[in-house]
């Protein structure tokens, strides 16, 4: 029986995150380079992403590279971005006749061109579909992405376009602005950090840490994280009382 079974669907989240970690050591423990480990992460993005359309989650957030990720060996870097762009182009098809809209979150001026027009070009074609809204966090950080926040209000302060500011305002100035908060926060690869992803939106998220490094991280996997998430008491600040 596949785990999928167990999965209570009126309880979805509207909204997973993943944290995609240990595509290096993936590799390395099988005596190869790196990028051999991020090839065949792209396995497991596949299989999640399927996953979750199947079972029909409204919003599947993947941080792919972080703006940190930048510091990384120019020759992994490169690699990288022409892993994404391969990517991009072999699964484009795919997100179409799934009715997967994709959505680009991160700071994309330092993305190269090429990859920049081809993401346009993905976002514009699935713009209208209705499935699974994916979001992609490519060159991000949330650090950067509240900063950003902060100063575009000011700007429109200044420019007596605002008035005032509270959370939802906020909110509405942030990269994610539309997309409900993720309820379940996933990490592969046995690290117990946020790395500097969605710090705003996980507020009160349920975290779920796994040892499993990204490339091995299948359907079941995802399942399971997903019964782990409907078995908790998400209490919001009230007593388990008044939460029943
Ligand atoms: C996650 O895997 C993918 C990216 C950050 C791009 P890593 O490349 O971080 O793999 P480890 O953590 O070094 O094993
Ligand atoms: C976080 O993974 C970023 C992505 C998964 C894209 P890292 O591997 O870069 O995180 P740290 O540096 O170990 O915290
Ligand atoms: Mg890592």
């Amino acid at each position: 029986m596949s785990l999928k079974d167990k999965i209570i669907i009126s309880k979805l989240p509207e909204h997973i995150a993943v944290i995609m970690d240990g595509n290096g050591r993936w590799a390395r423990e099988k005596g190869y380079e790196r990028i051999f480990g991020h090839q065949n992460g792209v396995k497991a993005v596949r299989n999640v992403v399927e996953a979750a359309g199947d079972l029909g989650l409204k919003y599947l957030t993947l941080f792919a590279f972080s703006k940190e990720n930048w510091c990384r060996p120019r020759s992994e870097i490169d690699a990288l971005m022409d892993l994404m762009a391969t990517t991009i182009n072999s699964e484009t098809e795919t997100l179409i006749k799934n009715n997967i809209r994709l959505l680009i979150i991160g700071d994309r001026v330092r993305l190269p061109s090429r990859i920049n027009g081809e993401l346009n070009e993905v976002t514009e074609a699935t713009k209208n579909n209705t499935g699974l809204t994916l979001v992609i966090a490519l060159s991000y950080s949330s650090r950067w992405e509240i900063t950003r926040a902060t100063a575009k209000i000011c700007e429109d302060i200044k420019a007596g376009k605002l008035k005032e500011i509270n959370e939802e305002i906020f909110n509405s100035y942030l990269a994610t602005s539309g997309i409900p908060d993720p309820e379940l926060l996933i990490r592969t690869s046995g690290e117990f950090r946020i790395s500097n992803f969605l710090l705003w939106q996980i507020a009160y998220a349920e975290m779920y840490f796994t040892k499993t490094l990204w490339p091995d991280f299948g359907k079941e996997d995802f399942y399971e994280a997903i019964i782990s998430f409907q078995n908790r008491e998400r209490r919001f600040g009230k007593t388990g009382e008044q939460s029943k």
